[in-house]
C-alpha cells in the first residue's frame, strides 16, 4: 500500500481563552497536575504536562474560546517552504519570531472558519517532571472540534497536511491521524464552530480510577465513563474543567498501522482486520449511553 507521511507528527498544544481564569489555571496546576512553566504580562500562563514548554496556554478572555491548536511538524521543515505551500493549498500563512515563549519560531495559518493553527519544528523541553498525586496524565494525545465547515477543515487535515482517515462515525464524526494512535483530531460536523473536547492519554486502566478518585476528592465528578468507545476503541472517562471545557482521559487507543491501513487487532474488535469504517451512530463499544450530544458540545 502506498502511504506518505503526513506533515506533522504530533499535536503539540490546545490554547484556549479562558473566562473563570483563576480556577481554571488552579484545576490545571492543582487538580489535573501540570505545571506553570511561564507566565506573560497580560497573565497568559503556559502549563506542561511533564516534559514540553507547554501542552495547554490559558489566556484571560471575556468568553471562553479556541484561540489555536499546536502541532509539530517533521524534523527538517523548512518554515519558509512550509509557509509558501500553506499559501498555494489557498490558506493564509505567517511566519512569527518570538511570538510565545518555548517556541522561537512557528508557522501560523488561518483555517477554515477562524481555526487557527500554529506549526513549529522545535519546542523548549524544559522538563519540569510529572507531578504525582494529582491525575497527572501521561501525554496531550487528541482534540475534537466541532466545525460549520467540516469537510474543508477536514480537507486541509487529510489532503494538505497528509492525515490519515481512520473511521467515521455516521455522517457526524471524522477520526484522523498523524501517528500511530488511532486519533489525534476528530471533527464533528455541525453548525457551530468551537471545541468538544480536548483528550489527555493516562498511564494505564488502573490511572483510569486514580484519576476519577483524585477529581472527586477535589469535587470535579466524571460524567461519563470509564467505558469503551467503538471508533478508536478507546477507555475514556469525561469530566468539564471550571471553564466547561469537556475534557477526556483516555487509554487503550487502538494503534493504527499506516502500512497496512488497518488497526492492530484487539481482543475486543467487532470485526477483522480493523479498517477504517462508517460506524452506526454507537460510541460506546458497551452500549453504555454516551452522555455528550457531539452536536451540541
Ligand atoms: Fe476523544
Amino acid at each position: 500500500m502506498e502511504t506518505s507521511m503526513p506533515k506533522v507528527f504530533q499535536l503539540g498544544f490546545v490554547a484556549l481563552g479562558v473566562a473563570d481564569f483563576e480556577r481554571t489555571r488552579d484545576y490545571y496546576v492543582d487538580t489535573f497536575g501540570t505545571t506553570e512553566v511561564d507566565r506573560e504580562k497580560d497573565g497568559t500562563v503556559y502549563l506542561s504536562v511533564g516534559y514540553h514548554h507547554h501542552d495547554i496556554v490559558l489566556r484571560p478572555a471575556d468568553d471562553k474560546s479556541l484561540l489555536h491548536l499546536g502541532y509539530q511538524l517533521n524534523a527538517g521543515t523548512e518554515l519558509d517552504a512550509f509557509a509558501k505551500e500553506v499559501g498555494a493549498f489557498g490558506l493564509k500563512a505567517q511566519k512569527k519570531s518570538d511570538s510565545q515563549p518555548g517556541i522561537a519560531e512557528l508557522v501560523e495559518v488561518e483555517g477554515p472558519r477562524g481555526n487557527i493553527f500554529q506549526f513549529y519544528e522545535t519546542i523548549d523541553a524544559p522538563a519540569p517532571g510529572f507531578k504525582s498525586g494529582a491525575v497527572s496524565p501521561l501525554s496531550l494525545g487528541h482534540v475534537a472540534v466541532i466545525s460549520h465547515e467540516a469537510e474543508k477543515l477536514i480537507a486541509f487535515y487529510r489532503d494538505f497536511l497528509g492525515f490519515w482517515e481512520t473511521d467515521w462515525i455516521g455522517d457526524l464524526a471524522n477520526f484522523l491521524t498523524c501517528s500511530y494512535e488511532h486519533h489525534v483530531v476528530n471533527i464533528v460536523n455541525a453548525p457551530l464552530s468551537k471545541v468538544h473536547h480536548i483528550a489527555f492519554q493516562l498511564q494505564d486502566n488502573s490511572h483510569q480510577f486514580r484519576a476519577a478518585d483524585r477529581l472527586i476528592a477535589d469535587g470535579v465528578p466524571t460524567k461519563w465513563g470509564p467505558s469503551r468507545h467503538t471508533a478508536g476503541h478507546n477507555v475514556a472517562s469525561y469530566h468539564y474543567d471550571p471553564d466547561k471545557n469537556l475534557i477526556e482521559l483516555y487509554t487503550d487507543m487502538d494503534v493504527f498501522v499506516p502500512e497496512l491501513g488497518m488497526c492492530q487487532p484487539r481482543p475486543w474488535h467487532e470485526h477483522f482486520p480493523m479498517k477504517p469504517k462508517r460506524w452506526d451512530p454507537q460510541f460506546s463499544a458497551w452500549e453504555v449511553e454516551f452522555g455528550f450530544d457531539l452536536a451540541q458540545g
